[in-house]
């Protein structure tokens, strides 16, 4: 038997396989409603270890309804995130960036939490929309790099609506795109999160009077149909990704975005999973680097002229 190192072609062959399946495994955003995120329910293994397997599968995942103002369950969850790294010698190390606290009730105070890793994904910025009354949680943009995707610079704006609004601040959506592309002179923007975008909050009539749906230039990812939910008594597209313009569209893998739902994938019991929240992640892949793509060509002809070598 000779190894791939015996032939020129074949090594290079074998080479351009092994980056190519790399590149091929995405860059995947995620977003989560983790369902009053707190000190107390991160005091719970269960709940970190489980959230520990669903945050490390993303490149940036974005957690809502945190209510954490004293990192103390962020840091659980980073730390364990940090620590499964040993064990699966699984080279990412993850860091978070976090809003404040926001809403208008005491009682009632969010946060939104970034978690992203170190090697693929670079914060350049962030910013916290003031939009008024426009909205209960307002949006904490931010903006990434990567050289792993196609798309080098790219703004995240999360939102977890208030359901008693949701129409409304998903309309306002718009306002933000306008305010923070203008900022960083950057159109290609993605929203996500748990927009309460379905059922009773958010029904087909309601579409005419949301700009992110009358402007033609914005691709919702996850689309009606889709269930969000844990439970069987709710069938609800509540979380969304939605991302502007042509440019982004095509940086993102087709037919990538979805729901993971990880009782089914990881083959847990819904009461395991109804223990870390009541809605499930949704994801998007973003392509790899021009680079990478532009090696598909040339890995074709490899396998040409090793096959006409034979
Ligand atoms: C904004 O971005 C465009 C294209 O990405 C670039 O051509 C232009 O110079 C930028 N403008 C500023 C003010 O940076």
């Amino acid at each position: 038997m000779r190894g791939p190192s015996s032939h020129p072609v074949l090594l290079l062959l074998f080479l351009t396989l092994s980056v190519w399946t790399a590149a091929a495994s995405g860059f995947r955003i995620c977003s989560y409603n983790v369902q009053n995120f707190n000190r107390n329910k991160a005091s719970n293994y269960r709940v970190i270890h489980t959230l520990t397997r669903v945050v490390s599968r993303c490149d940036i995942c974005l957690l809502q309804d945190v209510r954490d103002p004293e990192s103390k369950a962020v840091k659980a969850l980073l730390s364990s995130l940090n620590r499964e790294t040993d064990r699966y010698e699984d080279e990412y190390h993850y860091k978070s960036v976090s809003s404040e606290a926001l809403g208008k009730s005491a009682d009632d105070m969010q946060q939104y939490v970034f978690i992203y890793r170190t090697q693929t994904a670079t914060l350049t910025d962030q910013y916290q929309y003031r939009g008024g009354q426009s909205f209960i949680r307002e949006p904490f943009i931010v903006q990434f790099e990567s050289k792993d995707t196609m798309i080098k610079k790219f703004i995240l704006v999360p939102l977890h609506t208030d359901p008693s609004q949701a129409v409304q601040e998903i309309d306002r959506l718009y306002d933000v795109f306008t305010e923070v592309s203008k900022k960083w002179n950057n159109t290609n923007v993605m929203f996500l999160g748990d927009f309460h975008a379905a059922c009773a909050y958010m029904t087909r009539a309601d579409k005419k009077n949301i700009r992110l749906f009358t402007n033609t230039k914005f691709s919702w990812l996850i689309r009606d149909k889709v269930d969000t939910t844990v439970t069987d008594d709710t069938n609800c597209a509540y979380d969304r990704i939605v991302v502007y313009g042509e440019p982004f569209l095509k940086a993102i893998r087709p037919f990538s975005a979805k729901v993971y739902n990880f009782a089914k994938e990881l083959k847990l019991p819904r009461s395991k999973v109804l223990q870390v929240s009541d809605h499930f992640p949704v994801e998007v892949k973003l392509r790899s680097s021009a680079l990478l793509l532009q090696a598909t060509p040339l890995l074709i002809l490899l396998v040409q002229t090793f096959l006409s070598a034979l």
